[in-house]
């Protein structure tokens, strides 16, 4: 396993994020939608990195099964807990890969009439898309590459990890990883 982003590039990152959230929403108060799991660290993060009122909800969708590759479907498995009819709402995602989950939320959101809808995203794989979507926010832009931490995860392991790292393929030769660590 190889460190793509640090933990303090990620901190940095966010408390930038922050700002500009704050300097586009003036009036307040935001509504801070996150996407379980992967989005989890980085909402509590950029939470409390914007300064104005902040509401926070969440909403669960599965599409990539145990593995790295996505079924191509995604499905919605816990809804929001309140309204966001007249709300400027923030969709907060860890990482937009093909785009297809993004798509199918934003769709989903925008019949619910918020005031405003926009993304905040973590990461950025610009490389992988197959449906586009607009990103207000990104935190950084990466190649293709599968990477785990800070909320990612591979079969629900590595979220913990502090920082974002590349992991390799399981088929690659035990001294190729010795070598990058
Ligand atoms: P999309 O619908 O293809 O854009 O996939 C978005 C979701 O796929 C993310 O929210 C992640 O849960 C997952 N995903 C995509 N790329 C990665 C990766 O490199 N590591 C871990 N999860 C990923
Ligand atoms: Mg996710």
């Amino acid at each position: 396993m190889r460190v793509l982003i640090s933990e303090d590039q990620i901190q940095a990152r966010i408390r930038e994020l922050g700002r500009q959230i704050d300097a586009d929403y003036p009036e307040g108060p935001i509504c801070l939608i996150a996407i379980l799991k992967g989005a989890c660290f980085f909402l509590a993060d950029l939470a409390r990195a914007v300064t104005r009122p902040a509401r926070i909800d969440f909403m669960c969708t599965s599409s990539y099964g145990q593995g790295r590759t996505s079924s191509g479907e995604v499905k919605l498995t816990k809804d929001l807990d309140v309204s966001i009819e007249g709300a400027d709402v923030v969709i907060v995602e860890d990482i937009v890969d093909s785009g297809v989950t993004l798509n199918y939320l934003i769709h989903l959101l925008r019949q619910r009439k918020p005031r405003t809808l926009c993304v905040a995203a973590l990461l950025d794989k610009p490389a992988r898309r197959i449906q586009p979507v607009e990103l207000r926010y990104v935190g950084f832009q990466i190649p293709d590459e599968f990477v785990v931490g800070y909320g990612l995860d591979c079969a629900e392991q590595y979220r913990n990890l502090r920082d974002i790292c590349v992991l390799h393929s399981y088929h690659e030769a035990p001294s190729f990883a010795t070598k990058e660590r």
